[in-house]
């Protein structure tokens, strides 16, 4: 009965996911949608026998850090040879024309999407598998974290007449909105910004945690159906016809060459039917000029499109004739990019000008005039650093071309020499820090210029206060970087341990128009005192040490003393610790400085090591072990596993590899997890056997 009507329940839920996220054609209310997805999550975990990893409900994915494992591919994934001009296009056309000798064809004209690629596999309907393109040969197992993508479908259309089994490949990408919305939270919590939507997308696609992948709001494109036996190799004709016989209508009679072949165009408006995104912008094209139409339109029209695409892919449409091309190395022969270009516009640089962010680091900014470029005025264009300098060979005066190929942030990517006059002088990098007026350093293998000067160069001073008051550190909220600044300007702070300090008479200034908000302010520095242990070893800002890293340290050092004391061997037993960070470490706490603010910080309360909360139940029973958790459990929740492999000093990963210690295993462990692991010799530990380890 409860089967039924989970099955039912995850039936309809498909298809209302098909209708808005590829149809864009919802046919209920968001409401409604979500009342149904409360009532089938409620429905599993009353029934866990019922767990599915293709149910609806697993489209938020989870926070089990996952380890990616490798998979190499059944058919290697070429790239495409690009072209830039409408001769080189002319010449594709006319390499296929003479390699048919003649014989008709037709050229299917579609979208170049800026994404990155992905091979889905389908087994009866169910996405089984979804891995990167890798190096080609072999790429990551990114299953979870793709599952959490709404236009890709989990289950196929019913009887819509999809293969048993297939690979299909396409793009995934970050359209424009979800992209915006995610650098303007990044920029409020002082992360670094993702320069364009495909490095959004792929650092997206590469996080260990698929709940962070459903929040970011990807998209996909498929645009590259596979017959297994049959795919970007040679291999013979009976394939393709016994692949057209099984599986596919025959295709509509397009020119007699190609009459009755089975078709690129033709595979793709099956596969929509299936319920793949198929991209709107396809044509046929029977002539170079429909090529060339196609072409212009899109260069113009693309700016309307809610993802960012960087050129044309053109295909030869028939299966037989693509075979009959075949491939070079590298890339088909009957296919080709053709790569739009990036907008670009001229204008003088007036001047370079350089700013110091919180760690120091010297960025160059040139200053021009005010110049139109894609839709908005330009007049500050990054430099990025010193080599960039020399090699552009800039000088003041210049004209020089600035581009926003997809990027936020215009850049400087070349110069009209021709332009420069005799008495222009070259741009020269500066060499002392233009805040504080300290030589500036190069560290080896860093690109950047820094400023030493920590403990005495403004930016860098109050940088540090603003990531110590940031949300996901201390959490300060009355303060912001405007506050930061005032305090700092009339020498109240110079110090993130100053902050305690602070009393209402100096803040209000005595002022008592102001001494409400002073109060405020002053309790709520107070109230940070409360902030926990990992969180303060995030705040208190080491250089390279992120939220993630923080906590791992905090978990295993346990006190600031500790850490502040361990040695680069220690350090690099926590994991994600390489020597860059443990040197960064160690360089921390030899500072006598930064050492006086923890003592001063510790005086005031900042909590300075694990709570006796989080200290109980403590061990380092499974220290340096990766654990799988898999399957349905008695005792207790996967949620409550997770946290007891945690207080034990081991780290819970997300899928089976070689460097996995064991698989904590409940009834019905999945057979494909379980070959893996016997496959891998990943030992297989019970419920009781785990509870027996850990007691
Ligand atoms: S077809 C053998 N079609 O461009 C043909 N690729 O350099 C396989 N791409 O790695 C690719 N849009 O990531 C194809 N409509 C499209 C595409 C497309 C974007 C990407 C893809 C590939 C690269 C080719």
């Amino acid at each position: 009965m409860y089967k039924d009507q989970i099955l039912q329940l995850r039936q309809q839920l498909h298809q209302h996911n098909h209708n808005y996220y590829v149809l864009n054609q919802p046919v209920i209310s968001d409401y409604e949608f979500d009342q149904m997805m409360h009532q089938l999550e409620e429905l599993e975990a009353q029934h866990p026998d019922m767990y599915d990893p293709n149910s609806p409900t697993q489209r938020v994915g989870s926070d089990l850090n996952q380890q990616f494992a490798q998979v190499a591919h059944r058919h290697p994934m070429l790239s495409l040879a690009n072209t830039y001009n409408e001769q080189d296009v002319a010449d594709f056309y006319q390499r296929v024309k003479d390699g048919l000798e003649g014989e008709d064809f037709e050229i299917v004209a579609e979208m170049k999407y800026d994404g990155l690629s992905i091979s889905l596999t389908y087994v009866d309907g169910r996405l089984t598998q979804a891995v990167t393109r890798g190096d080609g040969v072999k790429g990551d197992d990114v299953t979870a974290n793709v599952r959490t993508i709404r236009s890709i479908p989990l289950q196929l259309q019913e009887g819509s007449g999809y293969p048993h089994q297939f690979e299909i490949r396409g793009e995934i990408l970050m359209p424009w909105t979800s992209f915006e919305r995610l650098n303007h939270e990044r920029e409020l919590r002082e992360e670094p910004l993702f320069a364009n939507p495909r490095n959004a997308a792929s650092g997206t696609l590469k996080s260990q945690n698929s709940a962070v992948v459903a929040e970011r709001g990807l998209d996909a494109y498929l645009y590259y159906l596979l017959n297994d036996d049959d795919a970007e190799t040679p291999s013979t004709a009976s394939s393709a016809q016994q692949m057209q016989l099984d599986l596919f209508a025959p295709q509509p009679v397009a020119t007699p060459a190609t009459d009755g072949d089975v078709t690129h165009y033709g595979l793709l408006e099956e596969a929509k039917k299936w319920g793949f995104k198929i991209s709107e912008g396809m044509r046929l094209c029977h002539c170079l000029q429909d090529v060339i139409d196609f072409i212009n339109y899109w260069d113009t029209e693309r700016k309307n499109l809610p993802v960012a695409t960087d050129g044309i892919v053109l295909k030869v449409n028939s299966l037989r004739q693509q075979k009959h091309l075949g491939f070079t190395a590298k890339s088909p022969r009957w296919a080709i990019a053709y790569k739009f270009k990036a907008e670009r516009a001229c204008t003088k640089l007036n001047e370079v000008t350089y700013q110091v962010g919180r760690t120091g680091a010297i960025t160059p900014v040139a200053n021009m005039d005010p110049v139109q470029l894609a839709g908005t005025v330009v007049k500050r264009a990054s430099l990025h650093n010193a080599d960039i300098i020399a090699q552009l060979d800039l000088h003041l005066g210049d004209m020089v071309y600035v581009e926003k190929g997809g990027e936020i942030i215009p850049k400087v990517v070349g110069v009209d020499v021709e332009q420069r006059s005799a008495d222009c002088i070259p741009v020269r990098f500066i060499e002392t820090c233009p805040e504080c007026g300290t030589p500036l350093v190069r560290y080896e293998g860093e690109a950047a210029h820094y400023c030493p000067n920590d403990s005495g160069c403004p930016p860098q001073i109050k940088g540090r206060i603003e990531h110590y008051i940031s949300r996901k550190a201390m959490n300060i909220e009355s303060l912001g970087p405007e506050t930061v600044d005032d305090y700092y300007q009339r020498g109240l702070i110079h110090n993130i341990a100053d902050l305690y300090q602070l009393t209402v008479a100096q803040i209000s200034n005595n002022n008592p128009n102001r001494a409400v908000s002073a109060r405020k302010a002053v309790d709520a520095i107070r109230k940070s005192c409360e902030v926990p242990f990992e969180r303060v070893v995030y705040a208190i800002g080491i250089r390279f040490v992120g939220e993630t890293t923080a906590k791992l340290l905090a978990r295993k050092f346990r006190s600031m003393e500790a850490l502040a004391s361990a040695t680069h061997d220690q350090l690099l037993e926590v994991d994600g610790v390489g020597d860059v960070i443990a040197d960064s470490v160690i360089h921390y706490f030899t500072d006598a400085t930064n050492r006086a603010t923890i003592d001063r910080l510790a005086q005031a309360g900042v909590q300075m090591a694990l709570s006796d909360e989080q200290m109980q139940g403590m061990t380092t029973k499974l220290e340096g072990k990766s654990i799988v958790i898999s399957g349905v459990f008695s005792y207790h929740s996967r949620d409550e596993y997770k946290a007891l492999i945690e207080q034990n000093g081991g780290k819970n990963v997300g899928s089976i590899s070689a460097k996995t210690s064991f698989v904590l295993a409940g009834a019905n462990m999945g057979p494909a997890k379980l070959e893996k692991a016997q496959k891998l010799g990943v030992a297989i530990v019970s419920e009781d056997e785990f509870l027996q380890m850990i007691k």
